[in-house]
């Protein structure tokens, strides 16, 4: 069976969400997703406000009664603490992450600090929250990972399954790969009901401008090169964030917990043609660009170090199982998110800070 929202899973009278990461890209559109859905529930919201947080992300929420922001890190274990208390949280969605390869081959650190310390920490807290509640079968905890933490595919190899085995080639796959590992062991050596997402490329509104396609988009609109890496012929499998949100909303209400559910969208395009695509699309969409046709910024720069070739994801499970299949089209999805970009500029330009262009150098020298 297909959910839909005529057909809602069975669900509790008020869940009670702590949302780990809700400020920046994948987070902040669950959690619109969830106040749109579920109106009645809680909605806590946990974040650091690191350079991919932004309280702009979630403004159109701060006055609702059931939302509430909290500024701080994941590795406060006193915090955390007193959150799930005070809060009765019965359900962590956790997002929290540092997300971005290029920044993890500069500086690995902070991401085994967040993505392995910052998870292990939460684990930690949750148990003890649980286990003090009388260990309720219907709590959660969604570990949202990535699919990554697989490796690289050949060009004929089957898509990523939840059975393929771990290989992570960036410090930012290895810190994720690390996290899943500490989300299962909490299910099979304490019963803790975590239930781990490794989900694909995601793009839309909100989608911080370092990435592939903010990044490509912002730069034609300014009409500045198009830097693709290597040959252009990586392939990455696309998937729209509203999508994404829609399957973890069914993974918390009807996944099993100690399960691994793959998303994806079944949609792997070379990123070469991804960023013709989206030249295209600009070139139809934006009427004053600055350099026309968007195609003459494109680019070759040199390669990012042990840049994965190709990652694809096989979701027959979550859709057999839970009955997810995504609903957008890659044109119908793209042509949503140049629109929102184009009409998103008070949102983009303060985020092309004086640190965004220090990075930005040193990624492309
Ligand atoms: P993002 O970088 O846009 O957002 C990460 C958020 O986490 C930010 O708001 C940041 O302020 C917050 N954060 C970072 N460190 C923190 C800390 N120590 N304590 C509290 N908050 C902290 O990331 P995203 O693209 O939205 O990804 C969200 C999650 O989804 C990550 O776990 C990522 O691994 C996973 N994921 C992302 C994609 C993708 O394509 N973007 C695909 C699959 C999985
Ligand atoms: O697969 C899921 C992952 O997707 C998530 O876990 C990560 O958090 C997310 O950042 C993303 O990782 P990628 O490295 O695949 O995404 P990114 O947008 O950085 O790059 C997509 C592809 O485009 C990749 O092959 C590298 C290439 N690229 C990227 C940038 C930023 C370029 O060619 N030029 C660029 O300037």
């Amino acid at each position: 069976m297909i959910y839909s929202q005529q057909e809602p899973p069975t669900r509790r009278e008020q869940d009670r969400l702590l949302v780990t990461g809700g400020a920046g890209f994948i987070g902040s559109n669950f959690v619109h997703h969830w106040c749109e859905q579920y109106p009645n529930d809680r909605v806590v919201v946990l974040d650091a406000l690191t350079y991919a947080g932004n309280r702009q992300n979630l403004a159109d929420l701060t006055h609702l009664d059931n939302f509430r922001f909290v500024h701080g890190d994941i590795c406060d274990r006193p915090l955390i603490d007193s959150l799930l208390q005070e809060e009765a949280i019965n359900t962590v969605a956790h997002f929290a992450a540092e997300s971005h390869v290029d920044r993890s081959i500069l500086g690995p650190d902070a991401f085994v600090r967040t993505n392995v310390v910052g998870t292990f920490t939460l684990l930690e807290s949750f148990r003890n929250h649980w286990e003090k509640g009388g260990k309720l079968e219907s709590d959660r905890f969604l570990h949202v990972s990535t699919d990554e933490v697989y490796g690289s595919l050949g060009p004929d190899e089957h898509a990523f399954t939840e059975t393929t085995p771990y290989a992570p080639n960036s410090p930012y796959s290895a810190s994720k790969a690390g996290s899943d590992h500490l989300a299962r062991a909490y299910y099979h050596t304490y019963g803790l009901p975590t239930i781990i997402t490794n989900c694909s490329n995601n793009y839309g509104p909100y989608h911080f401008p370092e990435k592939l396609i903010p990044l490509m988009c912002i730069n034609i609109l300014l009409g500045k090169s198009l830097p693709v890496y290597g040959d252009g012929q990586n392939i990455r499998d696309w998937l729209y964030v509203g999508d994404h949100c829609r399957a973890l909303d069914i993974v918390i209400h009807k996944g099993q917990p100690g399960e691994t559910y793959n998303i994806g969208g079944n949609n792997e395009v070379k990123n070469i043609d991804l960023v013709n695509k989206l030249c295209e699309l600009m070139n139809e969409l934006a009427p004053d660009l600055p350099i026309r046709p968007a195609q003459k910024l494109i680019t070759f720069v040199k390669d990012r170090p042990g840049h994965d070739r190709r990652y694809a994801i096989d979701a027959s499970k979550i859709r057999t199982e839970l009955g997810w299949i995504p609903a957008e089209t890659v044109e119908g999805g793209l042509r949503h998110t140049i629109e929102w970009y184009l009409t998103h500029r008070d949102w983009w330009q303060p985020l092309l800070s004086q640190e965004y262009q220090a990075y930005y150098r040193q990624v492309y020298v």
